[in-house]
């Protein structure tokens, strides 16, 4: 199995990727997030954003499994599911998700909204749609999981965590869900249930003995791991490739490449230390020509420079194989484009990720611009020292180069690296 993963604070672009290489692979399987996820696609000019659903489903010969580390909003599912059917017509029969999957209730969403309110100025910048709850139920063992949509006692199940969470609700003093709120999301199960809900672990399994080829989809990115990444200011899942064992069933031997996605500069959403941010009007414009608006809540995105020290320690915690440039054409037309070496932390230079980067400030480095890219000829050489300055750094080839958000604007190069 490979793993595609992000070695940013997410949004790096992993969707497109998964779909222009999902053609060497039978099954893509998502292994942890939820809804807080936006995978964005452009196919023959039309969007698409993917929230739960992998990112292989409009390659007709592939299998997608939504696995056991996702948490799944009913609702946002079948919406996303009905979204794509014209394009994807045979997706009931393509798409997979497993029993051991939680699931997020609408109390989810309310306990989410109800704790960022609490945190006031301290708040992570939550997506809002329940993720932290959801993985807190799991983690405490109150969680309602798909499987047990097959339950027949799955009414009194649903009552009980929903009673739970009301007295939660109380404690923030927040109001109680409606009852047309409860009923669309009983009434999103009950359609739910009739998807093909399987022991993917298993699934998995007789897949690899078969011989057919997987690739896991990570969401967010290694900076936003709930272990790894700016803790507090992070998601509530292993986004780094351990979780791709633990959100799939799959055991660690059996992993191969390790693909690591990240953008040619860096962008964040929501609150915590991001060291190379600019706030003048390089990041504006970066935010503007590379459209960073949230693809799930809107939200515009914070920018800045590439951070070398933040990529090695992606790098190193997954053990990144190769990696995968992407949006390099948002930069064209600047004349020098930065580039963050190492980090000052209380007059210490270091070129590591150390427990905490709030007082980090960018070691930086300037290298010249490059103009407009095209697939017809080779990338300037600005570009290709641009990537070896980061290659040499990180000791792991860019095996690939996006230079638009289109499927045939992706370029496959060559490194005088070798693989590690
Ligand atoms: P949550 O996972 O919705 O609770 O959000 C926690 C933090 O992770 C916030 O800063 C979010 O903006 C960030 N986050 C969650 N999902 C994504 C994503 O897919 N891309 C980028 N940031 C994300």
């Amino acid at each position: 199995m490979d793993v595609l993963l992000g070695a940013q604070w997410g949004d790096e672009g992993k969707g497109k990727v998964v779909d222009v290489i999902a053609a060497d692979y039978q099954v893509i399987a998502r292994f942890q997030g939820g809804p807080n996820a936006g995978h964005t696609l452009w196919i023959d000019g039309r969007k698409h954003v993917l929230h739960t659903i992998p990112s292989g489903v409009f390659r007709p010969e592939t299998t997608n499994l939504v696995g056991n580390g996702v948490v799944i909003d009913p609702i946002i599912f079948l919406k996303e599911f009905e979204a794509i059917r014209d394009l994807a017509p045979d997706i009931h029969d393509r798409l997979l998700i497993s029993r051991r999957a939680h699931l997020i209730l609408p109390t989810h969403r309310l306990l989410d909204a109800a704790s960022e309110a609490e945190k006031g100025d301290e708040r992570i910048g939550s997506t809002l749609k329940g993720i932290g709850p959801t993985y807190m139920d799991k983690t405490g063992r109150n969680g309602l999981r798909v499987g047990d949509l097959e339950r027949s006692d799955l009414m009194d199940r649903f009552r009980s965590l929903v009673k739970k969470h009301y007295r939660l609700l109380g404690l923030y003093g927040t109001q109680e869900l409606t009852k047309e709120a409860e009923q669309e999301w009983l009434e999103a199960v009950r359609k739910l249930r009739e998807l093909k809900l399987v022991d993917s672990e298993h699934v998995l399994e007789n897949a690899f003995r078969a011989g057919r080829r997987v690739l896991a989809e990570g969401a967010q990115g290694t900076l936003l791991d709930i272990d790894f990444g700016t803790y507090p200011y992070v998601t509530s899942s292993n986004t780094v490739c351990a979780g791709a064992c633990t959100g799939l069933g799959v055991p660690p031997t059996r992993i191969g490449r390790v693909i690591g996605i990240f953008k040619a500069y860096s962008t964040r959403v929501g609150s915590g230390p991001f060291p190379t941010e600019l706030h003048d009007e390089v990041g504006e414009r970066i935010r503007r020509s590379g459209n960073e608006f949230g693809s799930t809540t809107g939200r515009p995105r914070r920018c800045g420079w590439l951070d070398l020290p933040a990529l090695r320690y992606a790098v190193m915690i997954n053990g990144i194989t190769e990696l995968a440039l992407m949006k390099s054409d948002v930069l064209s037309g600047l004349g020098q484009v930065g580039l963050c070496t190492a980090y000052e932390i209380g007059g210490q230079r270091t070129d590591h990720v150390p427990f905490d980067i709030s007082d980090a400030h960018p070691v930086l480095e300037e290298l010249p611009g490059w103009g407009e890219l095209s697939t017809s000829g080779p990338l300037p050489d600005a570009l290709e020292r641009y990537i070896h300055r980061i290659e040499e750094t990180v000791q792991v080839p860019v095996r690939i180069v996006s230079i638009g958000p289109e499927r045939d604007q992706t370029l496959e190069r060559s490194s005088a690296l070798k693989e590690a």
